[in-house]
C-alpha cells in the first residue's frame, strides 16, 4: 500500500494538515481513533488523530505540529509524497449516544482531534458548546468547521487577540458558574489543560472524558509505553483507549512520563536538523502549551 499525500495545507505556523491516501483505513476510521505512522524505514512510529475520513476519496486527513523530529520529518514531505507506513484505525472510538448538553473543549493543535468527536455528538442528537483556545488568534485552528457542528462556539486565546483573554479552562468555569446545565465534558490537548478541567469538574460533579495523548510506539499494547494508570490500575491507552474517565486519571504520573525523553528528543531533533539542514521554523512554539 502507498500511503501518498495528496494535499497539504499549512493551517497555523507551524500545523499542517496532510490529505493521505489510505483506501482501508478510510473505510473503516470512526471518531475517537488514530493511526501511528513512519516516516521513513529508521525513524519512529508516532500517533496521530484520524481527523477525517473519505470513503469517496479513500484519504485520511491528519493535521499535526511539528514540534520534535517525527514531526519536522513529516511536515517537509509534500504532496505525491510517500509516508513510509501507516498502522489503523487504533484506539476505541468514542462512544456515541444523546449525552444532553456536552461541554467539549480543546487546546491547541487538539482542535483537529476535537472535531471528529463534536461532528459525531451532534450527529448522535447533543447539543455541543465547544470552546477552543490558543496561545494567539493565529494558532486558532478549525474554528470554521468546529462552529459549523456545534450549538455554540467560545474561542480564547492566551493574549486576548481572539476572543477572551485567558485559558479555556476560565470560560468552563464560567460556564459553570453561570450554572448553565453540563451533563457532559469533553476534553482533548495538552495535559496540564486537561488536567484543570478535570479538577474543575470534579469538584462541580459533572462526568468527564480526556483522549489521552501519553508517548506511543508499536500502538498494538505490546511495548508498554503508553501505560496509564486509571482508577490505581494499569492501562494502555493505544488498546484500553484512548478515551478515560478524566476523574480516574493519575495525572502527575502521566505528565513525568511525557517528559521522560525530554533530552533525547532534544539531541535527536537537532541531529536531524544539522543533517538535513532544515530551518528552524518552530523555535517560537517549541515545547509550549495552551490552558
Ligand atoms: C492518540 C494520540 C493522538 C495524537 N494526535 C495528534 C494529532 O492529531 N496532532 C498532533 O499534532 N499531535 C497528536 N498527538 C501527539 C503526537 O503524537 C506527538 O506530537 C508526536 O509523537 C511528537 O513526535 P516528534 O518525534 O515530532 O516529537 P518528540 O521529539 O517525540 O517530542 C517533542 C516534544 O513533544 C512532546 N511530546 C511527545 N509525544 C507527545 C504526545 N503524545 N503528546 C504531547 N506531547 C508529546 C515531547 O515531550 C517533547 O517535548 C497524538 C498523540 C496521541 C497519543
Ligand atoms: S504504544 Fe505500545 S503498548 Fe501502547
Amino acid at each position: 500500500m502507498k500511503y501518498t499525500i495528496v494535499k497539504k495545507t499549512l493551517l497555523a505556523p507551524n500545523i499542517y494538515r496532510l490529505e493521505v491516501s489510505a483506501p482501508e483505513i478510510a473505510r473503516r476510521a470512526k471518531a475517537g481513533q488514530f493511526v501511528v505512522l513512519r516516516v521513513a524505514d529508521t525513524g519512529e512510529r508516532i500517533p496521530l488523530t484520524i481527523t477525517a475520513a473519505d470513503t469517496i476519496a479513500e484519504t485520511i486527513t491528519l493535521i499535526f505540529q511539528d514540534i520534535g523530529k517525527t514531526t519536522v520529518m513529516l511536515a517537509a514531505l509534500n504532496e505525491a509524497d510517500v509516508i513510509k507506513d501507516i498502522l489503523g484505525p487504533l484506539g476505541h472510538p468514542t462512544e456515541m449516544q444523546n449525552y444532553g448538553t456536552v461541554v467539549a473543549i480543546a487546546g491547541g493543535v487538539g482542535a483537529a482531534e476535537l472535531l471528529p468527536v463534536v461532528t459525531a455528538f451532534k450527529a448522535a442528537g447533543s447539543k455541543v458548546i465547544t470552546i477552543i483556545g490558543a496561545r494567539n488568534k493565529d494558532l486558532l485552528i478549525l474554528e470554521p468547521e468546529l462552529t459549523a457542528v456545534s450549538d455554540k462556539l467560545i474561542d480564547i486565546t492566551d493574549d486576548g487577540s481572539s476572543g477572551q483573554k485567558g485559558f479555556v479552562s476560565n470560560v468552563l468555569m464560567d460556564l459553570i458558574a453561570k450554572q448553565l446545565h453540563i451533563d457532559m465534558v469533553y476534553a482533548i490537548g495538552p495535559i496540564p489543560m486537561m488536567q484543570a478541567v478535570s479538577g474543575i469538574t470534579k469538584t462541580a460533579q459533572i462526568k468527564t472524558i480526556v483522549s489521552l495523548n501519553p508517548i506511543m510506539l508499536d500502538g498494538t499494547g505490546m511495548c508498554g509505553v503508553c501505560r496509564v494508570s486509571i482508577a490505581g490500575e494499569t492501562k494502555f491507552a493505544c488498546v484500553d483507549g484512548p478515551e478515560f474517565d478524566a476523574h480516574a486519571v493519575n495525572w502527575v504520573e502521566l505528565m513525568s512520563r511525557l517528559s521522560l525523553y525530554k533530552k533525547e528528543e532534544k539531541i535527536s531533533l537537532d541531529a536531524h536538523r544539522a543533517e538535513c539542514k532544515c530551518q528552524n521554523n518552530d523555535a517560537s512554539n517549541q515545547g509550549e502549551i495552551t490552558q
